[in-house]
């Protein structure tokens, strides 16, 4: 029994195999199906896969888990073609919902996403889209051009997508009637003049009876173009730009002994050959290409193609770097105008840092400006502070590292990026670039001979940050104080940042809404990094309630140099001590926003200190921030 239905599996993998092999010269078209279950998608849908007889969903499903389970090569390239679109946003741990659909004809195979229209449809049509040639946009021809379809082709223009079809569908309950055609049509070309929109092409239909979906019409002699399926065959299929200057992401460096040393990765743009001047960027040294390998040796490759290259020369290239042609390099940068569509629960709020992934290279990355979010139904530019699930904004950001990039619009493997929470690694948005910001190549690192160690030396001790964070009334500000009491009479130079008082200055500005908070953290984090260069002990209590924040000032620092001091007092604590009568105040509803009350405390997790003023009283506490310091060296040559 095992044995038979063994062999039935190893037919069926063998079966697709030599099927993908047969069909292996067609080209693959992917396109999206916009519009709601109202408009006729799912009859669309089901009448593309049923009419095309080729429909092979089952085995698919069957090697799909085949693969999970370690991978079929009898399948080979051409199967992870087929599933690539749904492993990578796997991969980036985004919970869509996209049904992927594929099928076939004679002369093409065809990836269809069909993303539900419900509240979530801008991070699925976002997912679906990011891979689509060209996209169905679905009108009822009794309702015409709806909020949805502007919406839908607003967000399909935003991801790169150039071609879009009008399927103007229902037209048997208009009697097939041309006018109302023309006027949806005229209608949807004065909004789409908007948009960056190559080329529409419209096609009325009754997807219900089949009319010029698989086959032309007979009932609209007046429509003389190709039916759905015809287009869809013949559509040109914009593949990556082998024209362009070329451009390879390096992935990883294949260094199998100590006699070759391969780059691998995907041609993004151009083509390349053997003999070739090459720019490594961002370090911009130059090469000679001096072979291309798939398998075996190439005479050259060109965009799209997974290749091995090796260099004339021993330069310095690694993951994440991209050799370019040396005509048209592409560029570096740290600074962007970009824009972002937000895909988690989780707010984006501006100066949070978040991980950046761009091409093959992670990097921190932070929102530096909100410049205006867009409606995505009337396409106006609203101002906002953050950006929310599903919404779309127009940012400034500013990265932890330069990193070699494109404009969107040129190349959407190298221009467009995800953000990714650092905390939960979830993929958090999905950016595109629109340009560098001037002003990153303008400033410098300004070097300085006096250095942070020197100052300290100076002083008899070692620089170090200790961020005091708790509740409102948990105790930060009088431990500190006491702390700061003990150093000074040592003769230790410190300085104490204490969010009250930092608010009456530099930080007047902020209120307490997390926007502002983490702009109190982000300034704060600075300026105790600045004050650590100048060689102090610098004492920072801020109730900083967000794990984020205390981890962004945390990186500012060499490692060692930041210790966090959790001051663990519970809220019933603090609120029964309530110092300065806010509790009272906050459970009265007079202060908006109060940490504990009405917004979140996020407890370390891993704090150096940890202080449970239940137990330990200030004088004790102090004693063991001190201690701590002792053992860690920041004391140095502490007289007495
Ligand atoms: S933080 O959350 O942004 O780090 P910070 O430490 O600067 O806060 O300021 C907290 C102090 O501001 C509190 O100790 C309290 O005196 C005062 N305060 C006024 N309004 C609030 C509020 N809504 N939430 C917390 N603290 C508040």
């Amino acid at each position: 029994m095992g044995r038979v239905s063994e062999d039935a599996s190893d037919l069926i993998a063998a079966d697709i195999g030599a099927y993908l092999k047969q069909h292996e010269t067609k080209s693959l078209l992917r396109f999206i199906t916009c519009g709601s279950v109202d408009d006729g998608k799912s009859t669309l849908i089901g009448r593309l896969l049923y009419d095309s007889k080729m429909v092979f969903e089952d085995q698919l499903a069957a090697l799909e888990a085949d693969s999970a389970r370690g991978g079929t090569q009898g399948a080979g390239l051409d199967f992870s073609l087929l599933v690539d679109g749904l492993s990578a946003e796997r991969e980036q741990g985004i919970t869509i919902d996209v049904a992927y659909r594929f099928f076939s004809t004679d002369r093409r195979k065809f990836i269809v996403a069909d993303t539900p229209g419900h509240e979530q449809y801008t991070r699925n049509m976002v997912t679906g889209a990011s891979t689509a040639d060209v996209a169905i946009l679905l009108i009822d021809a009794r309702r015409g051009v709806l909020t949805q379809t502007r919406r839908h082709s607003y967000l399909a223009s935003l991801i790169g997508i150039r071609s879009v079809i009008l399927a103007i569908n229902k037209m048997d309950l208009v009697d097939y009637s041309r006018d109302v055609y023309e006027r949806i049509l005229n209608d949807y070309r004065a909004f789409a003049r908007g948009l960056d929109i190559a080329h529409i092409e419209p096609i009325p239909m009754s997807a219900l009876l089949g009319e010029n979906v698989t086959r032309p019409s007979t009932t609209m002699p007046w429509y003389e173009g190709p039916d759905l399926l015809t287009y869809l065959e013949e559509v040109e299929i914009s593949t990556r730009p082998v024209e362009a200057p070329f451009r390879m992401p390096v992935q990883w460096v294949n260094r199998p002994n100590s006699d070759f040393r391969g780059f691998s990765g995907f041609v993004a743009a151009g083509t390349v050959q053997p003999g070739d001047a090459v720019k490594i960027m961002p370090s911009g040294r130059q090469s000679h290409i001096a072979r291309v390998i798939l398998d075996g040796d190439l005479p050259y490759a060109t965009a799209g193609q997974s290749i091995t290259l090796t260099l004339a020369d021993e330069v310095d290239c690694s993951r994440g770097d991209v050799i370019s042609s040396v005509e048209a390099p592409a560029e570096v940068s740290d600074q962007f105008e970009t824009t972002i569509v937000w895909m988690n629960d989780t707010p984006m709020l501006p100066g949070r840092s978040y991980l950046l992934k761009l091409g093959t290279k992670t990097v921190t990355a932070s929102v530096t400006a909100l410049k205006h979010k867009v409606n995505v139904n009337t396409l106006e530019q609203v101002a906002a502070r953050q950006l929310n699930l599903n919404e779309i904004g127009l940012c400034n950001i500013s990265l932890s590292e330069p990193v070699v990039f494109d404009a969107y619009t040129t190349s959407r493997d190298l221009g467009g990026f995800i953000l990714i929470d650092r905390f939960t690694n979830e993929t958090v948005a999905a950016g595109m670039i629109h340009f560098a910001l001037r002003r990153a190549q303008n400033i410098h690192w300004q070097a300085v001979d006096i250095t942070r160690a020197a100052r300290a030396t100076q002083k008899a001790q070692s620089a170090c940050v200790l961020w005091f964070t708790g509740l409102s009334g948990s105790g930060k500000s009088t431990i500190a104080n006491l702390v700061e009491k003990r150093l000074f009479a040592l003769g230790k130079h410190s300085t104490l940042l204490d969010g009250d008082n930092v608010r009456h200055g530099l930080n007047r500005d902020l209120g307490f809404t997390d926007t502002d908070r983490v702009e109190n953290i982000r300034r704060v984090g600075e300026l105790a990094r600045l004050m650590a260069d100048a060689g102090l002990i610098v004492l920072v209590s801020f109730i900083s309630p967000f794990r984020s924040e205390r981890r962004m000032a945390r990186d500012l620092l060499p490692p060692g140099e930041f210790l966090e001091v959790f001051v663990d007092t519970p809220l019933e604590l603090a609120e029964a001590r309530d110092p300065k009568g806010l509790y009272k105040k906050a459970r009265r509803g007079e202060i908006k926003h109060f940490t504990g009350i009405s917004s979140p405390y996020e407890p370390p997790e891993a704090p150096e200190i940890h202080i449970d003023t239940r137990r330990t009283s200030s004088e004790e506490a102090a004693d063991l921030i001190m201690r701590a310091l002792e053992e860690r060296g920041v004391l140095g040559g502490a007289p007495g």
